[in-house]
C-alpha cells in the first residue's frame, strides 16, 4: 500500500513540475513558523512530564501529530524543488506523527517510562529530518 501510493505521489509531483516551474524563487520556506511551534510544544511536553500532567503531555503531543504545515502554495514550491527527495521529506513528516501518536498513548496511560521512551524516540525523528533537509531546504531559499 505503501508503495503506490509512494508511486502515485511521485506521478502526481512530476507531471505538475516541468523543470521551468522548479526554478520558481524561494524567499522562506515556510517551515520556520512551523518548526517554531513544534519546539514549542517539545519544550512544554518536557515540562509536562517533569510535573506528571499527563493530560498535558498527551493533548500537546496530539497538537505535534496534526500540527498545521506551512501554506500549500509554499509547499508545493518546496516539494518541487526537492524533486526526488520529496518523498523521502514527506516520509519524514509521516514518521513525526506517528512517534507523536505514539507518545499520545503512552501518556494517556500515564505510563512514566513508556512516555520517556515515546519523547526520546519523538525528538530523534525531529534530528533525522533536520541532518538530511535543514541545510538544504535553505539553500534554496535567496537571500
Ligand atoms: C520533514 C522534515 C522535518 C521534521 C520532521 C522536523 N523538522 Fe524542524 N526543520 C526542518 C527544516 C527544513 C527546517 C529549516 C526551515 C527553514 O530554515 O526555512 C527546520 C528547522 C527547525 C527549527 C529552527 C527554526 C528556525 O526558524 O530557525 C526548529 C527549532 C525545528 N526545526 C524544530 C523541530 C522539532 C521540534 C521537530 C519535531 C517535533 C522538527 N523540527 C521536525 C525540517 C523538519
Amino acid at each position: 500500500m505503501k508503495k503506490i501510493k509512494a508511486i502515485i505521489v511521485s506521478i502526481l509531483l512530476f507531471s505538475l513540475a516541468p523543470p521551468s516551474q522548479a526554478e520558481e524563487l524561494m524567499t522562506e520556506s515556510g517551515y520556520s513558523e512551523v518548526m517554531l511551534n513544534l519546539v514549542e510544544n517539545m519544550q512544554n511536553i518536557l515540562f509536562g512530564i517533569m510535573v506528571e500532567d499527563y493530560d498535558q503531555v498527551s493533548n500537546l503531543a496530539e497538537n505535534i501529530a496534526y500540527h498545521p504545515g506551512p501554506e500549500l502554495e509554499k509547499r508545493i514550491v518546496l516539494l518541487k524543488k526537492l524533486n526526488f527527495d520529496a518523498l523521502s521529506f514527506k516520509q519524514h513528516e509521516d514518521k513525526i506523527r506517528q512517534k507523536a501518536l505514539g507518545l499520545m498513548k503512552a501518556a494517556a496511560i500515564k505510563n512514566r517510562s513508556r512516555v520517556l521512551d515515546r519523547y526520546a524516540e519523538l525528538a530523534r525523528s525531529c534530528t533525522e529530518c533536520h541532518i538530511t533537509y535543514r541545510e538544504k531546504v535553505r539553500s534554496f531559499i535567496k537571500k
